[in-house]
């Protein structure tokens, strides 16, 4: 069991586009008069926009920011709010903006109000990193948290693409070390998921249009939820290695982040491999490390750290002290380890290892479908062989299986001819034909619901009248089938074409016995002017699906029985109207509960009542015979393709 004390954030988070003008309502909340703008190079504009509309409350402007917050120069801006007896700072800027104000606010106790302009996230944090001649450290309190946060999606649209990517995998960072914190807690937990999956979506999307604002606000939100997590729980191995590179060396953040994650990642799989496992479902991927390398290096991020200008050298303490440091990590953190990891990190090479391997075989696979002209197609090839490489690789399969698989797709492939479909038996016995089937029924839900065509469909079956014995006098339990085709509103449907099939009391169709000389249990019905008709026939028995072939076997193999729960088969076709497929089961039946195609449906199961009094239609019944009443709904709408023929993906 956990146990958690969740951190509050700032007092009031405002989300969404032109929200900058909202600013002075903020400060004037606050009880606020005097403010120093704080800004850096990169946004000084924003800054005088902010100020515009601040009106006569904002006293002075500071655009000095720089990364990783100097000393120095929060002695300079400490300088000027002392001048102008600022009470409140209202930053505009990333990281380093918000870091000073937060450097200021921690010296002088002003209230802040903060306008994020990239996906940095500290503005959630009560933490302040403070570099004082090179060396970085760290403070938190409550008087370092923001009061305000301004989220201006409007503030980002112009951010370049490159700082972009970055700072996003800074917001990534956040999310993946909540996921393995020692504090997460199940909201930290959703959040950081939803982080991820958002930003590597919008990760992906942004670098096809930097400037799209839908893809902008994904991102901010996504920064937001991030940075919450940041502000919440403690962050591992990952963010101590950026800052230590980036107090050090003065390294950018944001690319410190891009290059480290991957490794740190890596570093840490083998100790949560079930947060791995999520983040890589998040983002779409079989392995979360190499997932996250892709991601960043497709989007043009920097792979190692000798880009941004560190000599290998360099690195030669950075291990030790990352590995002395306390703070929880899941992976128990050993020097060599942390070297190696920054060795890969310098060189920029991929994390390697099989699930590696395999994430990489199985983007490369999706990635030859890119060209397939036709989406639907390109949809679903991509997802079956998501599906399939996971099935794989989840289940570890061998090679022994995995023949054996092909050995059984061959024999049904052997055993199947005109007569005899055993891929329709396998979909069948595996439950697919009737998840198409009933995702079919969904699209028409004021239709009777339709069921599984099955392999003993004739096109065109022999016409008979109203009050045809299909039986033709065989051995069984007379039935008297009195149906109704109507459509919607209850209005019959006159001339409707049914055509009925169903096995004999032996549970075989005609077409399963080639000495026949003659179609059996089997017509083709119009209906009359009342949307009625009337025939003869026998009650259905129960009967084993054909299980000579594999999948018979599949059947023996795990225990299941073949047999179907006796029913009767429709396909119904009337012109205006959705064509249906159908089955009605008899109430009482064999096997209703564990149908071996998973076929049955409630509405489905009729009545076949005891007749009493004379036998309709004129006949002398001497034993036992049944009546069947059933009304057949069909929708409107376009008739559906032929049952042979299958949908076009060309
Ligand atoms: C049938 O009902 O005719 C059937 C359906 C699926 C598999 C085998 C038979
Ligand atoms: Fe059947």
């Amino acid at each position: 069991m956990r146990t958690f004390t969740p951190p509050s954030g700032p007092d009031r988070v405002v989300f969404g586009r032109g929200t900058l003008t909202r600013t002075r309502a903020e400060v004037e909340r606050l009880g606020r008069r005097r403010i120093l703008v704080l800004a850096s190079r990169s946004t000084a504009e924003a800054a005088m926009a902010l100020e515009e509309s601040l009106g006569p409350l904002a006293v002075a402007r500071f655009d000095g920011a720089v990364m990783h917050t100097p000393t120095e120069v929060t002695e300079k801006a400490l300088d000027l709010a002392l001048e102008h007896a600022a009470d409140c700072v209202v930053a505009v800027g990333g990281g380093s903006t918000t870091g000073l104000a937060k450097a200021l606010a921690a010296r002088v106790g002003v209230d802040q109000v903060i306008l994020p302009t990239t996906y940095a996230g500290s503005e959630m944090t009560a933490v302040l990193g403070e570099t004082t001649a090179g060396v970085k450290r760290t403070r938190s309190g409550p008087e370092v948290l923001p009061e305000v946060v301004i989220y201006d999606v409007d503030l980002t649209l112009g951010l370049p693409l490159p700082l972009t990517v970055t700072s996003a995998a800074n917001a990534l960072a956040h999310a993946v070390e909540a996921l393995y914190s020692p504090q997460a807690t199940p909201a930290t937990d959703a959040m950081a998921l939803q982080a991820v999956g958002d930003l590597a979506a919008a990760i992906a999307a942004i670098v096809a249009d930097p400037h799209d604002p839908g893809v902008r606000e994904k991102l901010l939100e996504a920064a937001w939820l991030a940075g919450t997590c940041l502000g919440a729980v403690g962050m591992g191995l990952h963010h101590q290695l950026c800052h230590i590179l980036g107090g050090a060396f003065a390294l950018n953040h944001a690319a410190t982040h891009a290059v480290i994650l991957p490794h740190a990642m890596a570093y840490n799989a083998s100790a949560v491999p079930e947060v791995m496992a999520r983040i890589a479902r998040a983002i779409g991927v079989t392995d979360a490390p190499s997932g996250v390398h892709d991601l960043l290096r497709a989007a043009g991020a920097p792979a190692s750290l000798r880009e941004l200008g560190l000599a290998q050298s360099d690195l030669a303490g950075v291990a030790g002290t990352a590995a002395r440091a306390s703070y929880p990590n899941p992976r128990r953190l050993d020097v060599p380890g942390v070297a190696a990891l920054l060795d890969n990190a310098w060189h920029g090479r991929r994390p390697a290892g099989t699930a590696a391997e395999l994430s990489l075989l199985t983007t490369q696979v999706l990635a030859s479908f890119d060209a397939t002209p036709n989406p639907r197609a390109r949809r679903l090839l991509r997802d079956l062989v998501w599906h399939l490489h996971r099935f794989a690789i989840g289940n570890d399969l061998t090679e022994a299986e995995w023949r054996y698989g092909i050995d059984f797709l061959t024999r049904a492939g052997q055993i199947t001819d005109d007569n005899r479909q055993e891929f329709i038996l396998l979909s069948d016995t595996l439950g697919l034909s009737s998840v198409v089937d009933v995702l079919g029924g969904a699209r028409t839900p004021e239709s009777t619901p339709s069921a599984v065509l099955g392999p003993f469909y004739c096109d065109d079956p022999p016409d008979a009248s109203h009050g045809t014995d299909l039986a033709k006098g065989m051995a069984g339990t007379p039935v008297w089938a009195d149906l109704r085709v109507v459509g919607p509103g209850d209005r019959p449907i006159p001339g409707a074409r049914v055509d009925v099939w169903q096995s004999d009391d032996q549970g075989l169709y005609d077409v399963q016995n080639p000495d026949l000389p003659e179609p059996q249990l089997r017509a083709r019905f119009f209906t009359g002017s009342d949307g009625r008709l009337v025939f003869w026939t026998i009650l259905p028995s129960e009967y084993p699906i054909p299980d000579d072939g594999p999948v018979g076997q599949m059947l023996a193999a795990v225990g299941r029985h073949p047999f179907r729960a006796p029913h009767i088969h429709f396909l119904i076709d009337a012109p205006g109207h959705r064509r249906l497929v159908t089955q009605l089961f008899v109430a009482g039946g064999e096997h209703l509960d564990s149908d071996t195609v998973f076929g049955v449906k409630e509405p489905l199961v009729a009545p076949f009542e005891r007749g009493d009094g004379p036998a309709p239609g004129g006949r002398r019944v001497t034993s036992e015979w049944r009546r069947l009443t059933y009304t057949f709904r069909l929708a409107r709408g376009p008739h559906s393709e032929a049952p042979g023929n299958p949908a076009s993906l060309a």
